[in-house]
């Protein structure tokens, strides 16, 4: 006895509607952020989780399966083996060390690129189409280290990058000056972490631009606030790290927010940790990656965005480049 009756006539599913599949290697507190932030935002039709503790994994799974009746549906797979991630459009990987709480980014490098190891080939393997979407840290250089593990063009291999700086810089300011958060134009990038460079330059809110609006004495003066918060936005991590152990909830929005972008095309500038090689006065022989504005879509990393620097911004950046291209020649990938 069938529960339902199928009506025949039912016009067959829309061939341009495709299944959408998102999988998440590293089920820790940044992963399942993530993972959650996707599901309450329907970006897929699928989501695979991995991760090598087989319980916990397993628990995560269904505690998000329970809250079926109250979200979008999608189906939530998980396991250890990695052929759970097969054919996936995105594949984002959390997984590895974090920061004690003092520790910076870059001591993570030698135990997570062990890990990159295991896990990029097996997920490159599986779904040979995917974007790469790396978040575990040191991002940037984990993004490089990605990029020659799955032997992917450099478009379709994206880190995290400044879009979660630039969204902690965006909320200083928006508190400074009073306005919305999403009303203001800011971007952070270079490096996601300690040498990250804020571009004041272009900050604007509401398409009023902040420094050139001002009179010399008080640019002067506010130069002096916008330095405090750019030391804040570099701060912030480690004060979440001290306070709670580890920070989630906003790099799940960030990435959420990239998956978003990519898988339906949108178009939109995203500042993204990718290969940087000649933009910006970086050189041609460093094949480094870190965040620039970029534009994101279906087929990954579509363009960069051809932001005037100053100067100061600009050594910033090659400073920022070098610190990361002297880290990559010591490493054995
Ligand atoms: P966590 O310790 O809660 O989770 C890490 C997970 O990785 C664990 O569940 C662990 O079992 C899993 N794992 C370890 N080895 C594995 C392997 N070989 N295969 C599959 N899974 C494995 O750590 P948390 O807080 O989730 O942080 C994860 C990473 O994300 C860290 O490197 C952290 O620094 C980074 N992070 C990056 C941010 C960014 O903006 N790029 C923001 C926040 C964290
Ligand atoms: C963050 O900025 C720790 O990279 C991590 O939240």
């Amino acid at each position: 006895h069938a529960l339902f009756r199928p009506i025949q006539e039912a016009a067959p599913p829309s061939p341009t509607k495709r299944h959408t599949k998102i999988s998440v290697v590293g089920a820790g507190n940044v992963g399942m952020a993530i993972a959650q932030t996707i599901l309450t935002q329907h970006l897929a039709d699928e989501l695979a989780l991995v991760d090598a503790k087989p319980d916990m994994l397993r628990g995560e799974m269904l505690d998000l399966q329970h809250a079926a009746a109250f979200l979008p549906h999608t189906k939530i797979l998980a396991s250890t083996d990695y052929s759970v991630t097969a054919g996936s459009d995105i594949c984002i990987i959390t997984a590895g060390a974090r920061q004690l709480p003092g520790e910076t980014r870059l001591s993570l490098l030698q135990r997570n690129l062990a890990l990159f190891k295991q896990i990029v080939p097996p997920v490159a393997k599986h779904s040979p189409g995917a974007l790469l979407v790396v978040v575990s840290n040191p991002v940037d250089v984990l993004t490089y280290i990605a990029w020659k593990l799955s032997g992917f063009p450099p478009n379709r291999v994206i880190g995290s990058g400044t879009n979660l700086d630039s969204s902690r810089f965006k909320f200083l300011l928006a508190e400074h000056l009073e306005v919305n958060a999403q009303d203001v134009q800011a971007y952070m990038v270079g490096e996601h972490g300690d040498s990250s460079v804020a571009l004041w330059s272009s900050i604007s809110v509401g398409g009023v631009p902040i420094l050139s609006q001002l009179t010399k004495d008080k640019a002067a003066m506010e130069q002096g606030v916008l330095e405090r918060i750019r030391k804040a936005v570099v701060e912030s991590a480690y004060e979440v790290i001290r306070l709670k152990g580890y920070t989630s909830w906003a790099i799940g929005y960030s990435v959420a927010s990239l998956a978003r972008s990519l898988l339906r095309d949108q178009h939109r500038i995203h500042p993204v940790s990718l290969l940087a090689k000649g933009f910006y006065g970086i050189p041609e022989d460093h094949e480094v990656f870190l965040s620039l504005p970029a534009q994101l879509g279906r087929s990954g990393v579509l363009s960069v965005a051809n932001i005037q620097l100053s100067e100061e911004e600009a050594a910033r950046l090659r400073r920022s480049a070098d610190t990361l291209w002297e880290l990559q020649r010591q490493l054995e990938i």
